[in-house]
């Protein structure tokens, strides 16, 4: 073997020695896109790293994805240098409590699966297999929290399985379920607030006939003192009547009555 052949041996053997790693320059992300269910209570839809992974050695590694609550990213990045970080924290116990390692790595595709024309797999659901039980399972996140997704480019034969990694995404929230408790609260609320009104407006009527009753009273005692004849008829004190030939003055006898009062 000529020295030039070894040194080609050597540059390929090193970037795969232990303890290695490689942070490619991907950042993951939701679907472009607003496909429905893009995020959900517990899923999210990210899309796929095309051809990220290639620069790096290992053609026959699978791309994984570690799926963390935002604040125990650095969980992961500490255990990830373990060399049974593929099953460090299954996923049925993963989000069990605050004390659990609150991440877990899910297998994505082969790398090969996600270099392809056109592209086999543009985009991948967190979440899909919802309530599984088998250790590196892909399901559902935990509800209304906020995650963080970071793949992974992982040698399951090797000592040390992660031989790349994209860096984190931003905070992704899921959305939060309404709680039903809190919905009949803002039912009650908004039935207080009805019957509150009916209240008032009852007060209210009430006031109304109470001084329309005042009113048609007074009404009647006003009349009472004044001596109106009938409702209906003109009271006029003198008129002439309209006889051309001989005309007559026409005292009205109700008006000849209240003069001698
Ligand atoms: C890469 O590995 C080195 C040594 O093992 C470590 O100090 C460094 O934090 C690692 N980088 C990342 C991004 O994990
Ligand atoms: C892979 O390497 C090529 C050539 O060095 C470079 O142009 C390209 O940006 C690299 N791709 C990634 C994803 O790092
Ligand atoms: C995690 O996300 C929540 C909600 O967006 C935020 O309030 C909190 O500060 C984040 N924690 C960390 C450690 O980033
Ligand atoms: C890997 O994790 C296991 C379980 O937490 C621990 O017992 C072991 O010491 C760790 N190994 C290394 C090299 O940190």
């Amino acid at each position: 073997m000529d020295p030039a052949s070894l040194a080609l041996v050597l540059c390929l053997l090193v970037p795969a020695g232990e303890g290695q790693n490689v942070t490619v320059d991907y950042t993951p992300g939701l679907a472009a896109y607003d496909l429905a269910g893009r995020v959900t209570s517990d899923t999210a839809v990210l899309q796929t790293p095309q051809c990220v992974f290639d620069n790096t050695s290992c053609p026959l590694c699978d791309v994984w994805l570690v799926s963390a609550l935002n604040a125990s990213i650095s969980t992961f990045d500490t255990d990830q240098t373990n060399s049974s970080i593929l099953t460090l924290s299954p996923y049925p116990s993963a989000f069990a409590s605050s004390s659990s390692r609150n991440y877990f790595l899910t297998r994505v595709a082969g790398r090969a699966d996600l270099c392809s024309q056109p592209p086999a797999l543009n985009f991948f659901q967190v979440g899909s297999e919802g309530s599984c039980s088998t250790t590196n399972c892909n399901g559902f996140l935990p509800v209304g929290s906020t995650v963080r997704f970071k793949y992974l480019l992982v040698d399951s034969m090797d000592s040390s399985p992660i031989r790349a990694e994209s860096r984190w995404s931003d905070d992704v929230s899921l959305y939060s379920l309404k709680d039903p408790a809190a919905i009949d609260d803002s039912l009650a609320g908004r039935s207080a607030a009805m019957i509150v009104i009916t209240a008032v407006l009852s007060v209210a009527l009430g006031l109304l006939l109470l001084l329309l009753m005042a009113m048609l009273i007074l009404a009647f005692c006003w009349a009472d003192r004044k001596p109106v004849p009938v409702v209906g008829s003109l009271r006029v004190p003198q008129y002439s009547t309209h006889n051309l030939k001989n005309p007559e003055v026409h005292v009205n006898p109700s008006y000849e009555q209240e003069g001698k009062n």
